[in-house]
């Protein structure tokens, strides 16, 4: 049974993000009432695409809060039934991975997640991971493994490796089970995949910049487990009004190899992409959908996401075609 989003009142965190812009639109169009939170409400880069949102105006209110700030979010989700904690910094170039990672995610996810104790109101809290917190183990990197949600990524080979980014996001993951089992927090969790499709936000996220590196032939991974941003936000909204809705949601459509993907978009766009650019092709990772589409969610295809992600790009000219081959 699906609760209907009426006029209730949600917490979107880190609101002016890629993945948060999509929540929030998304959830103003389905009638919520949004309080969103922004590191700084004096950078019109971070509010202006926001405000201008449909149903915006009557249902939008902004926040000023940070995750490193304990209690800054007390007074924001305290009459809010759902909170979306989406906020973490986003970068894999760090030369202090505990102060600009692990402490915001970790420490953010349990600011946040206290806020939501106090609050009397707060039914469900859903937490953005990522598929980093589900997928870097020795297991799932082969061809026999089929990844699913009891899959956790591994502590020491994030270390060992110095992924940073994926530490911080299994570490967060895991402190916010264990909040939420010991403060009888009713907890979702999306673990998605690399992110693609429009951004809506005027400024290049760390991933989008990924994306139009990839592009431009400048950087290549052996493959791609995609998903669209609009079904990742569909998938946040799910995961709060489902009832049934609980555990862990890996969200990824069909993987890609380099290849594939290069391909793709070189139909897209002939004179751009260079096709044969290539690496050598590594097994390619197989992760389970089937408790993504039983939240109702249908993952778009990967010809559609890469089309609109190259057609936004363009249009907010972090795309030159005539210079990207260069
Ligand atoms: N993009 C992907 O491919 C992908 C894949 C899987 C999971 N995710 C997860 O999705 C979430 C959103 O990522 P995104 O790609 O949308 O990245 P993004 O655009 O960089 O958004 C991250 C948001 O977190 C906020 N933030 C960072 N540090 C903060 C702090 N100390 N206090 C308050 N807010 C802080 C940022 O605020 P500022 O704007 O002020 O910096 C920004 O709004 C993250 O949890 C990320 O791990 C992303």
């Amino acid at each position: 049974m699906s609760r209907e989003g009426g006029k209730e009142v949600v917490c979107v965190t880190g609101a002016s993000g890629y993945v948060a812009s999509w929540l929030v639109k998304l959830l103003l169009h389905r009638g919520y009432t949004v309080k969103a939170t922004v590191r700084n409400l004096s950078d019109p880069s971070k509010t202006e695409h926001l405000k201008a949102l449909e149903g915006a105006e009557e249902r939008l209110e902004l926040f000023e809060a940070d995750l490193l700030q304990e209690g800054s979010f007390d007074s924001i989700i305290h009459d809010c039934v759902g909170v979306f904690h989406t906020a973490s910094p986003v970068t894999l170039v760090t030369t202090n991975p505990q102060a600009d990672l692990i402490d915001p995610a970790v420490k953010g996810t349990l600011n946040v997640l206290k806020s939501c104790c106090e609050a009397k109101s707060v039914r469900r809290v859903v937490l953005t991971s990522s598929i980093v917190a589900v997928a870097y183990n020795r297991k799932a990197i082969g061809a026999d493994v089929v990844v699913d949600e009891t899959c956790h990524s591994d502590l020491a080979l994030c270390q060992e490796n110095k992924e940073w980014y994926n530490l911080s996001k299994t570490l967060a993951e895991q402190a916010a089970w264990n909040f939420a089992n010991e403060n009888g927090i009713d907890l979702v969790v999306m673990n998605p995949g690399l992110v693609l499709g429009p951004i809506l936000q005027p400024t290049l996220n760390f991933t989008s910049q990924l994306v139009v590196d990839i592009i431009k032939g400048k950087l290549a991974v052996p493959f791609y487990q995609c998903v669209d941003v609009r079904d990742v936000a569909h998938a946040h909204i799910m995961g709060f009004e489902k009832s049934s809705a609980s555990g862990r949601y890996i969200l990824a459509g069909e993987p890609l190899t380099h290849l594939q993907l290069m391909q793709l978009l070189h139909k897209l766009n002939p004179s751009i992409v260079d096709a044969s650019t290539s690496v050598e092709e590594n097994p390619i990772g197989k992760v389970s959908k089937k408790k993504a589409e039983s939240l109702g969610v249908s993952f778009m295809s990967m010809e559609v996401s890469l089309k609109d992600t190259v057609e936004s790009l363009k249009e907010k000219k972090f795309l030159n075609f005539e210079r990207c081959n260069n």
